[in-house]
């Protein structure tokens, strides 16, 4: 490892400032580049820069001094990317990798064109398309690119809803009937070394479209288990580059198992590990940037990751219930430091330890009964708190 590297990271949102948390103690040096002055990597970065992550010239400037580049957003300069591994940078993800990612129909495209098990879908040269392919539905269409956060994916049932479709390049995939989403981080080194992560079990808000918790170990059989961890290093392997893949999976009620998408970086279903692994996804990431041996994955217990989503509209944010919450032996309180919280925003999360399912379901419904993030009232003006 080289004398207090420099790390330059894309993006400075909470997956950045989670890397940052635990960066810190291998002295390295992080950069950090976002359009967002008031990000939550913005004051813990070693530098921070205000600029566009999806900005060629921007990104080559920023990284010119850095050792490693590194992402925790996907939207980013594949082009910089490559012009900073010509000059010889260590970029993770490989920016080949970032491109097939980036766009969902050569992401489903690569997974056919590797015998990777996913759901029927046919590429669209436009989302309205979709009355040609009546076998499809109901089914998902989910924009090439652009979409984030469920905000490119829409359910779409019948030829009718080719009136709402988006507009544009999109995948249309058959509807899965699924019995169970999972998520199973694998890292790999640049010599194609691989370690792979627990699968979690995600169980998703319907009102927002995001993941409101998430359990380690899911709740399925041993075989399932395996399997989902062999199928996980097979999409890490069919990538072959080096970095953290968030491999998004579903089980189907009939038993099988697809994979729905990958992402090439930190993901919000390995955030348990923090606690629950001797190695996070957040350390395994340094550990790669910094050609380190990969670290431990094995769960320690039975872990859950309990998103802290915004409620009820959008303004300054005020935290209810964390007294409550943290009086739960094994909590851990991770605040994203964003100020203002907006409805669906996510601020934060509480992770819970426990010895076993049933004392980890108790611990899961006391936070989520008690933790809220809501905007701060405006104060009402009464006769008895007017101020004299
Ligand atoms: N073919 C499908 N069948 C059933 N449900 C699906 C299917 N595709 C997507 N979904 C549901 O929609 C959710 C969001 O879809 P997906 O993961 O593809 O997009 P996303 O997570 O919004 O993308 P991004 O990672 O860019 O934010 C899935 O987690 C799943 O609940
Ligand atoms: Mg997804």
């Amino acid at each position: 490892m080289a004398v207090r590297p420099v790390i330059a990271l894309l993006g400075g949102g909470q997956l950045g400032r989670m890397f940052i948390e635990n960066a810190l103690r291998y002295d390295v040096q992080v950069h950090v580049l976002d359009p967002d002055p008031d990000c939550p990597c913005a004051r813990i970065a070693t530098h921070f820069t205000q600029g566009r992550f999806d900005d060629r010239d921007t990104v080559l400037r920023f990284a010119q001094d850095a050792d490693v580049v590194g992402i925790e957003i996907e939207h980013v300069s594949t082009e910089a990317l490559e012009q900073l591994q010509g000059l010889g940078k260590a970029v993770i993800p490989d920016p080949g990798t970032l491109r097939t990612i980036q766009d969902k129909g050569l992401q489903k495209q690569f997974y056919l064109d590797h015998g990777i098990p996913t759901e029927a879908f046919t590429l669209l040269d436009d989302g309205r398309d979709l009355v040609r392919y009546p076998a499809l539905l109901p089914g998902f269409l989910k924009s090439c690119t652009g979409g984030y956060d469920g905000k490119g994916v829409m359910p779409v049932l019948g030829p009718e809803d080719a009136k709402r479709a988006f507009i544009g390049p999109c995948v249309l995939e058959k509807r899965s009937d699924i019995a169970l989403e999972l998520a199973v981080l694998v890292v790999r080194s640049a010599n194609g070394e691989q370690a792979v992560y627990d699968p979690v079990e995600m169980v998703f808000d319907p009102r927002y479209n995001l993941v409101d918790h998430l359990r380690a170990p899911a709740r399925m059989a041993h075989t399932v288990n395996e399997g989902a961890k062999q199928l996980a290093l097979r999409v890490a392997e069919a990538f072959g580059t080096p970095g953290l893949y968030a491999v998004e999976l579903f089980l189907t009620t009939d038993g099988r198992l697809l994979v729905n998408e990958t992402a090439p970086r930190a993901h919000n279903s390995g955030h348990h590990t923090i606690e629950a692994c001797a190695s996070s996804q957040f350390d395994q990431l340094l550990r790669l940037y910094t050609g380190l041996p990969l670290g431990d994955t094995a769960l320690r217990g039975h872990a859950a990751m309990i998103n802290l989503v915004g409620e009820g509209g959008s303004g300054p944010a005020d935290l209810m219930g964390l007294e409550e919450a943290l009086r739960i032996p094994g909590t851990f309180l991770h605040l994203y430091g964003k100020k203002e919280t907006r409805t669906g925003r996510k601020m934060g999360h509480i992770t819970v330890m426990a010895a076993d399912d049933t004392a980890l379901d108790r611990a899961i419904a006391l936070v989520k009964a008690h933790v809220h993030v809501r905007p701060r009232r405006a104060q009402v003006i009464t006769s008895t708190n007017k101020p004299h």
